[in-house]
């Protein structure tokens, strides 16, 4: 499948290194840390170099999944992160499941870029034969939960199956 994904307004392209001044000018943001991993900010750049690191392994070994870039066309500025991934079970759970994700710098926060950016990759994962794509949010992240709704996604309420947490858990089915 393609490395690189067009829609109407937007590049999903897959990161490079040059990109961690503006991954670290997103996730050193409360607004966008406290949605994500430990919840802290980061605090230097390096962080978000040993991210971008990371990917390779986090996005599986799938031809479909991945995590990509979000380049607004209008500037070639990378605004964000959304990822197509292995959902991880909590301990002692098994299933084998995928994730949809969306980070984005809040300078662009309510333009419908996460929806625009999103839908492309549901009809990437549904078109490789995935039946079902899953998204998970913290229970009171309500801008991402209204992210899921506007995707069609079916709202599951309150799952412990993934990442050893509480989570509000959506489902699309294809
Ligand atoms: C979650 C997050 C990606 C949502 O971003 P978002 O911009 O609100 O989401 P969308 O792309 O769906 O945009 C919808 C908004 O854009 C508006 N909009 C403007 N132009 C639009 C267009 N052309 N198409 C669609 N929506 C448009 C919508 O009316 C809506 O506005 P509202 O928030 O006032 O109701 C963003 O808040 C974020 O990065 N949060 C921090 C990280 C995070 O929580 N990630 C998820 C972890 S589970």
């Amino acid at each position: 499948m393609d490395a690189v994904i067009r829609t109407e307004r937007l590049t999903l392209r897959p990161f490079v290194e040059d990109d961690a001044d503006a991954l670290f000018d997103i996730f050193r943001r409360p607004d966008v840390a406290r949605w994500s991993g430990t919840g802290e900010p980061m605090t230097e750049r390096d962080q978000a170099v040993q991210r971008i690191g990371r990917f390779p392994t986090r996005a599986g070994d799938h031809p479909a999944t991945g995590i990509w870039a979000v380049v607004d066309d209008d500037t070639d500025v990378c605004r964000g992160q959304l990822m197509l991934v292995p959902l991880p079970p909590s301990t002692g759970v098994d299933r084998a499941d995928i994730e949809v994700g969306w980070h984005l710098h809040p300078d662009v926060w309510g333009r419908g870029y996460a929806s625009e950016a999103a839908t492309a990759l549901v009809e990437r994962g549904f078109a490789a034969g995935f039946e079902e794509l899953y998204a998970v949010t913290d229970p009171d992240n309500v801008r991402s939960q209204a992210v899921c709704r506007r995707l069609g996604m079916t709202d599951l309420g309150l799952h412990t199956e993934w990442y050893d947490q509480e989570l509000r858990a959506f489902r699309l089915s294809r």
